[in-house]
């Protein structure tokens, strides 16, 4: 790392540092060669035999605490993990192409110069992350989109994780992290539910939403997330409504029923916009974009990583069927790898997160990426809130 940095920022050749460096080369290479040189006398062995060992009563090992070689069994190798047969089959929650075409989702509207065509040839660090960059941890939190009940949204909260990140680049990563409504986009998206759907659809609603209204897509805090959309048979969904209503985009509950309580829309609400999006694909043109701009959402093959431990994973798979958003990359004994937020709880993996091996489309990670750039969105700091009573009721008659 610090030679690689120290070559990256050499100076002409001749002058001082880098003249520093050859001469210090130079020397470790005649050390080197001096070090490898087969030598002609035989070396007397200086290590005990385990029968000397015996002899001397030396007991080669004594514990009680479970060792690591023996505790960490998920950690298998490529090799291991590539002939294990796959936990449970996955339905796929991404839709295909021409899904995504039968809908009318374009796939990306954009004017700004692209970082992957600006940045074309830039050399980039080898390890970037928006969760500790510089210090700073620009990464939102980590979301189960499995509960209350099972739900295939993976296309929209690696939707929603990337641009919230994004949010917190723009917002410098001040104030209380600003966390937007997944069940927004299942009540009102019509690019998915929770079947699965499209990551780049999410971008294209919010697009269209954003020109078309002024606003964007409502808080969790107005619209938490119930993992439910209409035709859902799991867990609570039948028991309730996810139309399209203003109800469902965003919403209060003024007291208990039994008080006279009813539960009302907001009608106004805080909301983030996008000014743009799109698509890409390729591991130079996603570094450039995270790089420049932050996280992305991507597409992945979550069959083989059902089981996931830790580690590199560099299994191929077979095809996209769950999304992710990834917030950066590393490298492990010269081994580069990408940073990837899952949105199976933080019980999963890495603390939620798994590291997926680079340059080579493992898992097909580096196949079908989609990014939006953040427009406006109510902050302390930015684009005012409208406030409303505890009700809900004062903002919807603009009692203001
Ligand atoms: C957003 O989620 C994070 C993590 O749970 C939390 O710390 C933060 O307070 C949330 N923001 C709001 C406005 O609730
Ligand atoms: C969306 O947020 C903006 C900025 O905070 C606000 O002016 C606008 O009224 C909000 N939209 C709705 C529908 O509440």
């Amino acid at each position: 790392m610090l030679v690689s940095a120290l070559l990256a920022l050499a100076l002409p050749l001749g002058t001082g540092p880098d003249k520093f460096i050859a001469e210090t080369w130079s020397k470790g290479q005649k050390e080197v060669e001096r070090i490898a040189r087969p030598s002609t006398d035989k070396v007397p062995s200086a290590v005990w035999t385990r029968a000397q060992e015996a002899a001397a009563g030396i007991v080669r090992e004594h514990f009680t605490s479970l060792r690591p070689q023996d505790a960490l069994p998920g950690v298998a190798t490529p090799a291991e993990l590539a002939t294990r047969a796959p936990a449970r089959k996955v339905a796929s929650a991404v839709w295909t192409r021409a899904q995504e075409e039968a809908a009318g989702i374009v796939r990306e509207q954009f004017t700004s110069p692209r970082p992957q065509d600006a940045l074309q040839g830039v050399a980039m660090p080898a390890e970037f992350t928006w969760c500790n960059k510089d210090g700073v941890n620009y990464c939102t939190m980590s979301r189960n989109q499995h509960l209350p009940q099972y739900c295939g949204s993976c296309w929209a909260h690696g939707a929603v994780s990337a641009l919230a990140d994004r949010i917190k680049i723009a917002r410098k990563a001040q104030g209380v992290d600003i966390n937007l409504s997944v069940q927004h986009i299942l009540n009102c998206g019509g690019v998915g539910s929770c079947h699965g759907g499209s990551t780049a659809g999410v971008y294209h609603w919010l697009y269209r939403l954003s020109r078309a209204t002024g606003s964007g897509i409502s808080y969790e805090s107005s619209n938490p997330y119930m993992a439910c959309s209409s035709e859902s048979d799991e867990g609570l969904c039948p028991a309730a409504d996810w139309s399209c209503t203003p109800q469902n985009i965003a919403r209060t509950c003024n007291t208990f029923s039994s008080m006279g309580g009813t539960c009302v829309a907001i009608a106004k609400y805080p909301n983030a916009t996008i000014s743009e999006y799109g698509t890409l694909s390729g591991a130079a043109a996603m570094k450039a974009e995270i790089f420049a701009r932050g996280p992305i959402s991507c597409g992945i093959d979550a069959e083989p990583i059902i089981d996931y431990y830790g580690g590199v994973s560099s299994l191929k798979g077979d095809e996209v069927n769950h999304i992710v958003s990834v917030v950066g990359w590393g490298e492990e004994q010269g081994t580069p790898y990408w940073i990837v937020r899952n949105s199976w709880g933080e019980y999963w993996g890495e603390m939620g997160y798994i590291r997926v091996a680079m340059g080579n489309n493992a898992l097909h990670l580096e196949e079908d990426c989609a990014w939006a750039v953040p427009k406006a969105f109510t902050a302390p700091e930015g684009s005012p809130n409208f406030p409303c009573g505890e009700g809900g009721d004062d903002c919807e008659t603009g009692k203001h």
